[in-house]
Formats: structure tokens, sequence, C-alpha cells
């Protein structure tokens, strides 16, 4: 196989030992790749993916591909890549990956035009960037459906399907309850830690923790900060998030108030200059910035740029920059997703729940090709239900059950019956 980019083949081996331990780590794809290998359900199928090239992406890549699909595989996000991974896709799985870390705009395009030319019949996103890419450029002839793993993407495919501009299905894998009651919440949570961490090895006891948006993303990250004996601060917008953020027993402020005692910030909330010119000035000396947010937008990092007298880079993923009034900032990882451009991203095991939402959600748009409309569809509750059910017997962990008893008293109207 020559038909890929990568940064080098050499890694491959170490690749494949990270794709091992996550395979060993992700029991309810790995079951629905067993059943996949008999079964074939998708012989015949090409599948287009735009998905963080890490350990667990590599998992579904190689599960779809040995459920008779073919697969083709762009990255998500310029420095979530991981080329070691990339490689071993190539070499081990002869998997054709578009993907280098670091790459620049230029490029990052060049990766989505790879996989889009390919005459797919599903797209897999991670964004909407792939998705978005086959709308302007026309490429959706073949197209019977896509997924949408993330927030962010999924409100861009609500936006298109409100202006009437959707022109192929799409399932809207991140509002499955498997999906972001445990990536959003517990994946991004812990793997947004573990990237502030790696890039800082600060000591996050005692520090004023900030964390803008308190979503699915957001709490989760609020709930591992104070178990790390953080003062979180939360801001937000939405009044009724606000409030339950204050019952959950953290202080809630507006980003102005908040960025004058902050220690470190981090941003969830998929909103656009939510730390901005205004609160540079107000930051303490030291302040720490970072982004768990989808896109690279929630922290004004082009006027950081701007109006810093100086900066450098002065860790990996860590940038100083010293201000008019002497006072310096840091910024991580670019401002983009710290816990996949300074760690690793979620977990095996939070993302063993998406990607098989992924993967059942790709089935689903083959066995409800005729049904489905040019809309946004969430998968029916008895997939999402089975999803819980497998991840619970891989973890030995058995349920009640409902006695005939209870669910007719559960349906009934009658007072006491
Ligand atoms: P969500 O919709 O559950 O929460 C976002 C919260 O941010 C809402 O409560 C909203 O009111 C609040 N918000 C919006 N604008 C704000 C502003 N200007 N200031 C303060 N709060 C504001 O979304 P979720 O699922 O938490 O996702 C958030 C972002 O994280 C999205 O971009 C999503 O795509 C991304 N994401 C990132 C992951 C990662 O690996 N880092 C994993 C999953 C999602």
């Amino acid at each position: 196989m020559d038909d890929f980019k990568i940064k080098n083949i050499s890694l491959a081996e170490q690749g494949k030992e990270k794709i091992e331990w996550a395979s060993s780590r992700m029991k309810v794809l790995s079951l629905l790749r067993e059943m996949g290998k008999k079964e074939k359900p998708f012989n015949g199928i090409t599948i287009a993916a735009c998905l963080h090239v890490t350990s667990e992406t590599a998992n579904l890549m190689i599960a779809l591909k040995e459920s008779g699909a073919g697969v083709y595989l762009a990255p998500s996000n310029p420095l979530s890549t991981q080329d070691d991974v990339a490689a071993a896709l190539v070499k081990f799985y002869e998997i054709p990956v578009f993907a280098i870390r670091g790459e620049n705009r230029q490029s990052y395009y060049e990766n989505l035009r790879e996989v889009a030319s390919r005459k797919p019949h599903i797209t897999l996103d991670d964004g909407g960037d792939l998705t978005a890419y086959i709308h302007e450029n026309g490429l959706f002839e073949e197209i019977l459906g896509g997924t949408e793993e993330t927030t962010t993407g999924v409100i861009r495919f609500r936006a298109m399907e409100r202006d009437k501009a959707l022109k192929y299905p799409i399932i809207a894998v991140n509002d499955s309850r498997t999906k972001y009651l445990f990536d959003n919440r517990y994946g991004t949570g812990q793997s947004t830690i573990d990237g502030i961490l790696r890039a800082t090895n600060i000591l996050i006891a005692g520090l004023r923790f900030v964390v803008a948006g308190y979503g699915w993303c957001g709490r989760g990250i609020a709930m591992r900060a104070r178990g790390m004996g953080a003062n979180v601060i939360i801001t937000e917008v939405d009044p009724i998030r606000a409030l339950e953020a204050r019952m959950d027993g953290f202080e809630v402020l507006p980003m102005e108030e908040a960025a004058k005692i902050g220690d470190i910030f981090v941003t969830a909330t998929g909103c656009k200059n939510v730390i901005d010119e205004k609160h540079f000035y107000l930051f303490k000396n030291g302040a720490i910035l970072a982004n768990s947010g989808h896109f690279d937008v929630e922290i004004n990092v082009r006027k950081i740029r701007e109006i810093a007298v100086s900066q450098r880079k002065i860790r990996d993923n860590v940038e100083e920059f010293i201000l008019e009034n002497g006072k310096k900032i840091y910024l991580l990882a670019e401002g983009r997703l710290v816990n996949l451009g300074a760690a690793e991203g979620h977990p095996p095991e939070v993302m063993d729940l998406s990607f098989a939402n992924q993967y059942l959600a790709a089935k689903f748009i083959l066995e409800n090709r005729k049904k489905l409309e040019n809309r946004v569809y969430v998968l029916p509750p008895e997939i999402d239900e089975e999803i819980a059910k497998l991840k619970l017997k891989s973890l030995g962990i058995t349920i009640d059950e409902l006695s005939d008893e209870q669910i007719r008293y559960l349906r009934s109207w009658r007072e006491g019956t």
C-alpha cells in the first residue's frame, strides 16, 4: 500500500503496541469487531473518517475494516495526531491514513480532500470539518449518511438542517447518553487535567481553577480539579447550569471577576472568545490558560500574540507571553484541545462507549438508508441501552430487573394500582 501520508513508518511497532493496549480496555468495541468479522455488515462500503488519530480511533478503524468496510482516515485536529499510531495503521492494518502531527491549515484541508474524494458511502466526523468540506465541494453523490462525534459538530449540523443545507442524514453520536455522560464528562474531565499536568507539572492543590462552561465537559473538569484540591470557580451564560454549578458547591462568577483571582483557566464552552482581550489585563501574573472545547477559538489567541511585548516557548506545549503591564501569562497547547494536544485524549474505557456508538451509528445508516431524511438523528434508545448493558457486562456488573408487577405499576395511571 503506498496511498497514505504519515510522518515515519518506522514508528509503526510502537504504535501497534499502543493500539493493542487500548484494545484490551475497549471491550464493547472488541465484541462488535468480533461479530463484524463474521457477519461483514460493511462489505462493499467505503467509509471516510475525520477523527483524532489516537490508539482508540485506530481500534474503531480496524473494527470497521474487519467488518468489511474500506476505510480512510484524516485527523480532526492538526495537533492531536499520534504519529506512531498512524504508522501502525498503515503498516500493520493497511488502512490509509493522511495525518502528521503539527500540520498547518493547508495540509489539514488536503487531508480532508484525500478522504473526501474516495467516494465514501458513510462519513465519520468529529467537529464537522469533513462533512462541511464534502458539502462545500459537492462530493455527496454516493453518501448514505454520516455520524458526528462532538457537541460542536452537532450544533453545526443542526444549523445546516435549519437552513435546509444538509445533503445527507447525520447521526449525532454525541447525543447518545452512553456518549456525552461518559466521554464528555469523565473522559474530558480526566484527560484535561492529564494534559495540563503533562504540559506544566504544576501542583493543582490549592489553586483557584476557573472552568468556563458547566456543560458535560465543564462539569467533568470541575469535578476532577476539585478532587485534586483546587478551589474551582465556574463561569456560565446559562442561568440553569450556573445554578447547578452553585448547588454542586462551586463558586460562580462572571469571567471579568474570575479573571482577577484565577490561577488557571480552562474553557469548555463551544463558544468564541470566552477569554478575550479585556480579560488579559485583569489576569494575575503567571495565569495559565488552556482550552478543552473543540475549536481553538475559545481563547482569543490571535489577540494575545498581537498585544504581547514578548513571547517564547518555555516548555513543550507551554508558551509564555509578557504583556505591556509586565505580567506573564502562559498558554497551553496553542489554545487547542489541551487533552489531545498535550496528552493522549480520552482513556480507552470511555472511547469504548463513544466508538461503539460510532460503529453502531454507521450500521444504523446502512440498515435505515431508505428511511432516513436529510436531518440530524439521535440513535434509538434501545441501541444506547444495549451499549450500556454490554459495558456493564464487561465490567462484571449485574443490575436489578423490573418485575411484571413493577412494570404494571409504572405503566398504570390509576391511583395505588
Ligand atoms: P455543552 O453544551 O454541554 O456545554 C457547554 C456549556 O458552555 C453550556 O452550559 C453553555 O451554557 C456554556 N457556555 C456557552 N458559551 C459560554 C460563554 N461564553 N461563557 C461561559 N459559558 C458558556 O457542551 P459540552 O458537551 O460540554 O462540550 C463543550 C465543548 O467541548 C464543545 O466544543 C465540544 O465539542 C467539546 N468537546 C471536547 C472534548 C475533548 O476531548 N476535549 C470532548 C467532548 C466535547
